[in-house]
């Protein structure tokens, strides 16, 4: 068996970092693991303008400790109304790395989001020919489908017509959770569309969710799927194809916020992220791809150069914290912590 793999230090290509306070106690998570974020802009306001994503790349590395070394590639909330120029500015000015796209109402904090992709027309043309990727949240907004038809659905409706009518922009689809978004990422051969994949969509389906009750640290949007869709996803993710890489979507809710009667959607993974995915490339016999899928895949879509440095895991009994406290008595659960994995983030060197 093996007991320990040494990677080039990876970047997590989906995180939610938060402000204020829940910053400053979860970026120590993801920058001991991950060089670089892809850091997602649905802040209340949302991170729309260069100016805002300046302030906050600011306040994030503000909030790092000082022995940790980390970028965040900085993202931008797309409106209905965002000026293509604005943009084209932020890309130019190397503030922004790419754009998000929400559908209107399709997850947390996504209520200023895209009503329809012909109103963002002018921003896509101008990303297309700056080459900056598009990162879509890719779930049908129609409240008469089926919360576990969305991803599926959005595909053919939405996604399709996008790649028809931008044949050249760069497109991530993001937090996949379906055998059809998996198969539909597979079969695209133009470089151009890519999928960044949760360890929580690869280890759980969603009965986890409703194990002896109601289990609201299981839940996210996309929602947990299906056996047959998390098997497609551990099929992709280890497979060595280039168009799969790391992307937590770790989200941290406060506790209150989440055990409630309309609890928020999002999981806190990155505590424990790295330790999760490698839990499912050992199962699936495939640790010689995880440096693939980790540190290689995502930096090269976004046309990034390798991390310095390195990460080593070993196989020991995991000592994540099973919550990480933010004051006055409140706290985010962490998923799987305890003792529920056995591999340990042991060494991080960032040259
Ligand atoms: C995310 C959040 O909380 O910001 N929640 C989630 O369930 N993934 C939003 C998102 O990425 O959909
Ligand atoms: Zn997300």
């Amino acid at each position: 068996m093996v007991q320990s793999v040494t990677l080039r230090r990876p970047d997590d290509m989906h995180l939610h970092l938060r402000d204020g306070n829940t910053l400053r106690a979860v970026l120590p998570y993801s920058a001991r693991q991950f060089g670089r974020a892809i850091v997602m802009p649905n802040l209340k306001p949302p991170v729309t303008t260069v100016g805002a994503a300046r302030a906050y790349r600011a306040r994030i590395l503000a909030a790092l400790p000082a022995s940790l070394t980390f970028e965040p590639l900085m993202t931008a909330y797309l409106c209905d109304n965002t000026d293509p120029e604005e943009i084209r500015k932020g890309f130019n000015e190397r503030v922004l790395t790419a754009v998000k796209l929400y559908p209107a109402g399709a997850t947390t904090h996504a209520e200023y989001g895209v009503t329809g992709t012909d109103k963002v027309a002018k921003v896509l043309d101008v990303m297309q020919e700056l080459g900056m990727p598009l990162l879509i949240h890719g779930e049908s907004t129609d409240p008469g489908v089926d919360v576990f038809d969305r991803e599926a659905l959005f595909l053919d409706s939405t996604l399709k017509p996008l790649l028809d009518t931008f044949p050249a922009l760069k497109i991530v689809l993001e937090h996949i959770t379906t055998e059809q978004a998996a198969e539909f990422v597979d079969a695209d051969s133009s470089g151009r569309l890519a999928a960044t994949i949760t360890p929580q969509h690869l280890l759980f389906n969603r009965n986890a969710m409703f194990t002896g009750g109601l289990r609201p640290h299981y839940y996210c949007l996309p929602v947990l799927k299906r056996e047959q869709h998390r098997l497609a996803l551990r099929r992709v993710a280890t497979s060595g194809s280039p168009s799969f890489f790391l992307g937590t979507d770790s989200a941290p809710h406060e506790r209150a916020a989440k055990e409630a009667a309309c609890g928020c959607a999002g999981i806190f993974s990155a505590p424990t992220a790295l330790e999760a995915y490698l839990t499912v490339f050992e199962q699936e016999n495939a640790i010689d791809r995880f440096e693939a899928f980790a540190s290689e895949n995502g930096r090269r879509f976004y046309g990034l150069p390798p991390n310095e440095g390195t990460v080593t895991l070993t196989h020991e009994p995991n000592d994540a914290p099973r919550s990480v406290p933010l004051g006055e008595g409140k706290s985010i659960e962490t998923f799987i912590a305890d003792g529920e994995l056995s591999w340990q983030l042991s060494a991080q060197s960032s040259r």
